[in-house]
């Protein structure tokens, strides 16, 4: 008879190693997207220098593609994530630390946070707390750009989103459903992780916040930064190009 195979629920980013992460995202376009971002930061930026700050850098592909135009230095809260990207990036200055409180020791030119990671912090509340933050790391004259997880009119409740990938020594099959909860897009991804030693089954709920552009616009003035939104950005889910005023 066949073993019962039973799935492992877990919180969001425990067990999603780094190499599951970028099996899962290998088709992203992180490289052109990159060339995006350097094109918006070389037109925008008026602080004068190259300095780059990545919050929720997760595994650092945009930081590996940002790297050689700028001096890149990043954050994250997964600790797993965090080892993945210094990995990476072993020069770069890479930090297991909160987007709420995390403190960088200085400021930058640019300060970004991409791929809808500020959708992590679910609250009103949190997100005036993160840009403020953000703001505070960024010199005067330079950008906070900030990437946010889907508008609420784009959210299709019930959605099952599929993504695969395989290297020499893991398979992964990933399959989500969004349940939306209010503003609340709550995400039970289910992963099959195929090795030598047999195949796991884990499941991560990611929830992440719908924050409105004018939730995103209010949280930029209060953090003293002007904003535009691009209504396309990257990938379609907007990009919230806030600057400090020069002194
Ligand atoms: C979708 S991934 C994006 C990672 C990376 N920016 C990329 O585009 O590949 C979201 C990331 O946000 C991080 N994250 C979630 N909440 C966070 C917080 N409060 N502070 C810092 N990082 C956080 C997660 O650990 C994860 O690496």
């Amino acid at each position: 008879m066949s073993e019962i195979v039973r799935a492992q629920e877990v919180p969001a980013y425990t067990m999603m190693t780094g190499e599951i992460y970028d099996l899962i995202y290998a088709d992203k376009d992180y490289q052109g997207q990159a060339a995006k971002l350097t094109e918006l930061i070389d037109s925008n930026c008026e602080s004068g220098g190259n300095r780059v700050l990545e919050a929720a850098c997760g595994t650092g592909t945009y930081m590996q593609f940002l790297d050689p135009h700028f001096s890149v230095d990043g954050f994250d809260l997964s600790a797993e994530q965090v080892v993945a990207a210094k990995k990476r990036l072993p020069d770069a200055r890479i930090e297991k630390a909160d987007m709420l409180d995390f403190d960088m020791g200085g400021q930058y030119d640019a300060v970004l946070c991409l791929f809808s990671s500020i959708g992590y912090l679910k609250t009103k509340e949190n997100l005036d707390k993160a840009i403020a933050n953000m703001a505070k790391h960024t010199l005067p004259g330079g950008l906070v750009i900030v990437e946010p997880w889907l508008r609420a009119e784009d959210i299709k409740p019930g959605h099952i989103s599929i993504e695969q990938g395989k290297n020499e020594q893991l398979a992964v099959q990933r399959m989500g459903k969004l349940v939306q909860k209010g503003t609340i897009s709550s995400l039970a991804m289910h992963h099959m992780i195929g090795t030598e030693r047999g195949i796991e089954h884990f499941v991560e709920t990611h929830e992440l916040a719908v924050y409105t552009d004018e939730e995103f616009t209010d949280a930029f003035h209060k953090a003293g930064l002007s904003i535009e939104i691009d209504p396309e950005g990257l990938t379609g889910r907007r990009l919230c190009i806030g600057k400090k005023p020069a002194q």
